[in-house]
């Protein structure tokens, strides 16, 4: 099968590329860098001859409230209306789970405005809400950053390995659409802010994590179980002390 992988450059997209291969697809990466830009058209049409599925996993390169809804409502409409002229069969994009919670943070609502523009079009879909990945962890410390100190809400959350997350997108995309939502997720619950301290001490990242109460979530207020998937979400095989251990063994080796 021809499928072209948007945002095939990044960090699930470039995984999810080369598992596809692996199974004998003909897997396209898609993003500005291989002359395919999504914002303005450039390099869809020709990307799009002959696939028959398109995989969204592209991301906005700013996180501004405006950037970011005017990233995802523009490459969204001018991709479902390249796949349309396409003939392609399945339309598949990776967002967030509790996206449909978390419409007082800009970001989300831009992924909500991408999931219903996807939900309006003819190309038949799947959703894929995922959990916060374990890679995503660090930059999370990043914007949480007040007066020095990391501050994050007291919630819980079930994180998973950006692998497991490209091998689900992967089966999801050789699959049938199901024109809907499907959950996946890491095996594990955390609290966020016990987390994000063990990730900055692997780091040896001295910055204090503090658990508050009155702390968002990009922008958004959340109640204990805000981030948590439902119980049908399809569950990641990876452990976070595992993968701490094999990026540990990485990062030695590099
Ligand atoms: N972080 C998390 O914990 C988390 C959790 C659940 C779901 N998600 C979702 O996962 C998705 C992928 O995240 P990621 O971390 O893999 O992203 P990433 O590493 O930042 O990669 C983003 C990709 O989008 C491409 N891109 C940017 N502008 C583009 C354009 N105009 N046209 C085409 N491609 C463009 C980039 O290409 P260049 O490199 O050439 O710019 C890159 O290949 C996002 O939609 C995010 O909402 C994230």
């Amino acid at each position: 099968m021809k499928i072209v992988v948007i945002g095939g450059t990044g960090l699930i997209g470039s995984k999810l590329v080369n598992k596809l291969r692996e199974h004998g697809h003909e897997a396209v990466a898609a993003a500005p860098n291989t002359g395919v830009n999504t914002l303005t058209g450039e390099g869809l049409a020709e990307a799009l001859k002959g696939a028959s599925v398109v995989v969204d996993v592209s991301n906005s390169p700013s996180w501004e409230d405006s950037a970011v809804l005017k990233f995802f409502e523009t490459s969204t409409r001018n991709l479902l209306t390249s796949e349309a002229a396409a003939g392609v069969g399945h339309h598949v994009a990776l967002s967030v789970v509790g996206t449909d919670r978390l419409s007082e943070s800009g970001y989300f609502r831009a992924k909500i405005a991408q999931e219903k523009l996807i939900k309006e079009s003819s190309i038949p879909y799947t959703i894929v809400h995922a959990t916060q990945f374990f890679e995503f962890l660090k930059g999370l410390a990043d914007v949480s950053i007040v007066e020095g100190k990391v501050h994050l809400p007291l919630v819980l959350f079930q994180p998973m390995a950006a692998d497991d997350v490209a091998t689900a997108v992967g089966r999801i995309a050789v699959d049938p659409p199901v024109n809907g939502i499907v959950e996946i997720a890491g095996p594990e619950q955390f609290r966020l802010d016990e987390l994000v301290r063990r990730r900055l001490a692997a780091l040896k990242d001295p910055r204090e994590v503090i658990a508050d109460p009155k702390a968002l979530y990009s922008g958004a207020k959340l109640n204990e179980r805000t981030l948590l998937p439902g119980n049908n979400a399809r569950l990641g095989e990876t452990r976070f002390e595992t993968w701490l251990t094999q990026s540990a063994g990485k990062i030695a080796a590099a």
